[in-house]
């Protein structure tokens, strides 16, 4: 079965070259048959690499080729992938992705498209590297109400917080590790800032959940503002620091959902999640907690997840899977501010009796060289804009979420 391949960058080259290495073992998996790799997309030139017969700069020679049936759209980035897209799926042909920018963008025009045409459109890459967590959603966990979802779900935000907690590094030393080591971009703002994290989240709530949920809607913040001494009191407290995205039912029509540093105390099983690692908890009414674990990015873990979405392509010729959600709704995601209630970390410049008078129930940290006029403690249970009015009166340095997975 002959399919195409749209980006040729870490995760299409990585796509070619599981396909080639397994192709002994492939075809057992789907009846007999083959995989071959007949056309590669890319606007750059390859010239000394082995595959250069099969590269093409013109999308319409995919298209119109009716021998493929499957492509992988590993290219990145909205536009042209969601136009590629949808013009395959409504040709007939089925499109596998690693692309959970488009996905979290333009996913049910996309799964709407496939809808009709009776392709399959599936998104295994998209969340977690080559972490199986779409299929384990959908399909392994279907008998559950989910609770929530907590996820580790970038890779470089998680190795830079690594080398806070263990090795003392700051921020921008550990950002400069990441960029060296090839985990973070040249312009890290998508992985630091927590807009990979995000699209990750209306992921998994869409799917968990069953309305599309756009990046707008979710809350999200990055861990440049996180210090080693926010990372030293929390360390008192038995706790680290991670970037967490967040998924919670509220009711049948409302959900919550963000991204932001999070404290997890360390008897969680996200604490010790540690490097590039990915990681998803989900929290099932009758499984309790499952815990997804792997590497959440890189070549060969991206692409083994989207290899097996072509192999399920392909045993599904001509049928459909039933696999998608439905249309976002504006007032889906409530403010979690309001919403949801959690313990606080807080770092302010105020007295243990200036935070005593406007907290009940306070437990107070400390680190090594902490200055006389600075208080770190952790609160009660209470919601975001509760907490804002009962430090209304401090000079807050840093406000960091506590978890309770
Ligand atoms: N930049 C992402 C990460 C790649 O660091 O996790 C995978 O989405």
């Amino acid at each position: 079965m002959k399919v195409a391949v749209m980006g040729y960058g870490t995760v299409g080259s990585g796509v070619v070259e599981v396909i080639e290495t397994h192709s002994g073992i492939i075809p057992k998996k789907i009846g007999g048959e083959a995989l071959e790799v007949a056309r590669i997309l890319d606007l750059r030139d390859f010239p000394n690499d082995p595959h250069k017969d099969l590269f093409t700069k013109d999308f319409n020679d995919i298209l119109n080729d009716p021998e493929i049936k499957i492509v992988a759209e590993t290219m990145g980035g909205v536009n042209p992938a969601f136009d590629f897209t949808m013009k395959l799926l409504k040709s007939g042909k089925s499109v596998v992705t690693s692309n959970k920018e488009l996905v979290a963008q333009k996913g049910p025009e996309l799964l709407q498209a496939a809808e009709e045409s009776g392709t399959n459109y599936l998104i295994e890459a998209s969340v977690g590297g080559g972490i199986p967590i779409i299929r384990p959603l959908t399909q392994c966990l279907a008998a559950n109400h989910i609770e929530g979802i907590a996820g580790i779900l970038n890779g470089t935000t998680n190795f830079i917080l690594t080398m806070m907690i263990e090795k003392g590094m700051s921020f921008e030393d550990a950002l400069k590790i990441a960029q060296e080591k090839g985990y973070a971009e040249k312009d890290p703002t998508a992985d630091v800032e927590g807009h990979d994290a995000c699209r990750k989240v209306c992921i998994l709530a869409s799917l968990a959940f069953g309305k599309h949920v756009y990046p707008s809607q979710v809350a999200t913040e990055g861990i440049s503002n996180i210090t080693l001494e926010d990372v030293s009191y929390i360390n008192s407290a038995n706790g680290v620091i991670k970037l967490l995205g967040q998924i919670k039912y509220i009711n049948d029509d409302q959900i919550a959902a963000f991204v932001s540093p999070a404290v997890v105390y360390n008897g969680s099983q996200l604490a010790s999640v540690k490097d590039v690692f990915n990681a998803v908890l989900v929290r099932g009414d009758a499984v309790g907690d499952v815990c997804f674990y792997g590497p959440g990015a890189g070549k060969l873990p991206t692409a083994s997840a989207v290899v097996a979405d072509i192999i399920d392509c392909a045993k599904h010729t001509g049928r459909k899977k039933i696999f998608g959600w439905g249309a976002g709704e504006e007032d889906y995601v409530v403010d979690y501010k309001s919403a949801i209630k959690m313990p606080f970390y807080v770092r302010t410049k105020a007295t243990c009796n200036q935070v005593n008078a406007a907290f009940s129930d306070v437990k107070f940290l400390s680190r090594k060289g902490q200055p006389s006029d600075e208080v770190a403690f952790i609160t009660d249970i209470m919601t975001e804009n509760e907490l804002t009015e009962r430090l209304s009166s401090l000079e807050v340095i840093n406000i960091i979420k506590v978890t309770n997975y």
